[in-house]
């Protein structure tokens, strides 16, 4: 008796929602609601956000109290200040290392990376001569990369290059573990967000983060060169000035995802200080090869300039185990950071595709920011202070991300196997499509619009049917859209025009699930660019390869041309 009742009261509440998901059809239907499907399915995985790596969004993030996160550096004292800090060991381990360059007079320890022009200067005048030092003889530097920005200086240092003993300072280098010494409230910048490129990847910052306001932006003549310390400096200020402290660091991507923490003293608990193995030359790139995140602006100085570069790309990873333990680190991460270590707000984030911008001129098929207008982009910088200073990432929040798993799960096989050609007639291809339907037809009464809410709603809890927020209507609009077409594709009397239209909506849709590798060996890694590494065709068609040298040295830089790092690597 009592489960028939409760039946009853379900069957009730699914025809209620049959209705209520009709009228908020057309709030459904927003603008860009694939690529923001894309941004939540994509948030905080390293396969997703190297893809579509040119990120729009910003999402409140949280890592919880006693989260272990790595710093790797040539000292052996624990960081008082900013810096940077790596989700993964492997990664970290990369930068503890020795210092090799030069080191430029500056303040002494504690400062925060806010000392100004000269250091700068000093930094990169250094930096070329120790790139210098590592061309041939007669070599000339490598000129500018055919996509460098406007104004970068040719690289032509001043006088001979000092001895090549001036580079190697100490032996030893450290990995430094760090436990969050409260959940820290970061802000997380989506894409390859780290990846020193001109591709697009550091656009939201750039452009729309620091409202061109970099010192070295394209004006200056100095775009990218030094910017990854200004960019930790001018986050770091805004955490405090325009966001009223509700900020500690961000989170951003490249190999492995990284922290920008503003105050370590502050945040972090000490955990353990060890020395690595010495000359790790062979297991790792030295300094510059990969540049990175958590390496210290202050002990980096010397990679400053070769992050900001655009990156020209070594088509392959550095050599030696290092690689493989980096490579294989990362890229066990490709399906999200795991272990709960970050949680995102998903009901409130900011992104430039929830606007009427003009995100992509010129067909690309990545959006840009540098073409969208100030005054457009100052309504997303102003949203952005607002959701911080009226929101944060421990409130209770959705997963949205997992809804848009299941929606994936359900259709990204089914899609591509419509689309496969493999169908022998319509006939055929029919059945299938109902296969997949059916639970969401009455056969006493068939209404197309009906069974296409049905099944554009089966993953959204009742409550969210009618939701506002943008995660819902984005999610919504996607799954109905599946589902429509699918519908539409059902009632075509034309195999090939039905073919077309489930095509056709995978190209909409551009999930990241239709590049994965199948069946990789235990030894292989499916390798996608990830900058500075990569090739066009890995773009195209990620694949199974030797985790121990997963990066081709044939084919064209994903990135573009040859890396002055690779040369420097190869004549070490
Ligand atoms: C960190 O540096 C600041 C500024 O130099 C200093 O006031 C503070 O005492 C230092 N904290 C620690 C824990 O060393
Ligand atoms: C961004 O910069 C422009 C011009 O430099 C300025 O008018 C605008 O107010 C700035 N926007 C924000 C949010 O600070
Ligand atoms: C850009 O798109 C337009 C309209 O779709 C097309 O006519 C044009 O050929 C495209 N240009 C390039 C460079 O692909």
């Amino acid at each position: 008796m009592r489960s028939s009742q409760s039946l009853v009261a379900i069957c009730s509440l699914l025809s209620l929602s049959g209705g209520t998901a009709a009228s908020s059809d057309s709030e459904a239907v927003i603008e860009n609601a694939n690529h923001i499907f894309n941004v939540i399915h994509d948030s905080m995985r390293q396969w997703g956000s190297s893809l579509h790596h040119n990120g729009v969004s910003f999402f409140l993030a949280n890592v919880p109290a006693g989260t272990q996160l790595y710093h790797g550096t040539s000292k052996s004292t624990p960081v008082n200040g900013t810096e940077w800090l790596a989700f993964e060991p492997e990664h970290a381990m990369v930068f503890a290392r020795p210092h090799m360059g030069p080191r430029p007079r500056r303040p002494e320890n504690g400062e925060r990376p806010e000392d100004g022009d000269d250091n700068e200067k000093e930094r990169g005048h250094h930096e070329e001569l120790r790139r210098r030092q590592h061309h041939p003889p007669g070599d000339k530097p490598p000129g500018p990369p055919p996509h460098s920005p406007p104004g970068e200086p040719p690289h032509h240092p001043p006088g001979p290059p000092p001895p090549f003993e001036t580079f190697s300072e100490n032996e030893a280098g450290y990995l430094h573990t760090y436990a969050a010494a409260k959940d820290l409230r970061l802000l997380y910048i989506d894409g390859m967000s780290a990846a020193k490129t001109n591709k697009g990847t550091l656009d939201s910052q750039d452009i729309l983060l620091f409202n061109n306001t970099l010192d070295d932006s394209p004006k200056e003549g100095q775009r990218g060169r030094m910017g990854e310390f200004e960019r930790a400096t001018k986050a770091c200020e805004m955490a405090e000035n325009e966001w009223a402290g509700g900020i500690d660091g961000v989170i951003r991507m490249e190999a492995g995802f990284e922290v920008i923490l503003c105050a370590f003293e502050r945040d972090l608990t000490p955990v353990r200080i060890i020395q690595v193995k010495s000359d790790e030359r062979a297991d790792g790139p030295r300094k510059g090869q990969m540049h990175d995140g958590h390496a210290s602006p202050r002990e980096d100085e010397d990679d400053g300039k070769r992050r900001g570069r655009p990156p020209k790309g070594p088509r392959r990873g550095p050599p030696g185990m290092g690689s493989a333990r980096w490579m294989r680190a990362v890229t066990a991460r490709y399906g999200g950071i795991g272990g709960d270590r970050v949680s995102l707000n998903y009901e409130h984030f900011v992104t430039a595709y929830a606007y009427d911008l003009d995100l992509f001129a010129e067909n690309s098929s990545l959006p840009r920011l540098g073409q969208v207008p100030d005054a457009e982009l100052d309504v997303v910088r102003k949203e952005l202070t607002a959701l911080i200073l009226a929101h944060d990432a421990s409130e209770t929040s959705r997963n949205w991300q997992a809804i848009t798993d299941m929606i994936v799960k359900r259709y990204s096989d089914e899609l591509s196997y419509l689309a496969s050609g493999d169908f022998a007639d319509i006939k055929s291809l029919h059945d299938h499509i109902e296969t997949l339907l059916s639970p969401f037809i009455d056969y006493s009464e068939r209404d197309t619009t009906s069974e296409a809410n049905r099944c554009a709603t089966q993953f959204l809890p009742l409550e969210t049917q009618d939701s506002h927020v943008l995660a819902a209507r984005a999610v919504h609009g996607v799954a109905h859209r599946v589902c429509s077409t699918l519908l539409a594709a059902w009632t075509e009397e034309d195999l090939e025009s039905a073919v077309q239209n489930v095509q056709a909506l995978i190209d909409y849709l551009d999930w990241t699930s239709w590049k994965e590798c199948r069946g990789c060996e235990n030894h292989e890694i499916c390798v996608v660019p990830i900058w500075p590494m990569g090739s066009v065709a890995d773009y195209e068609k990620p694949t199974c390869r030797e985790a121990s040298r997963p990066y081709d040295e044939d084919g064209d830089s994903y990135w573009g041309g040859i890396h002055p790092c690779f040369l420097q690597f190869g004549s070490i």
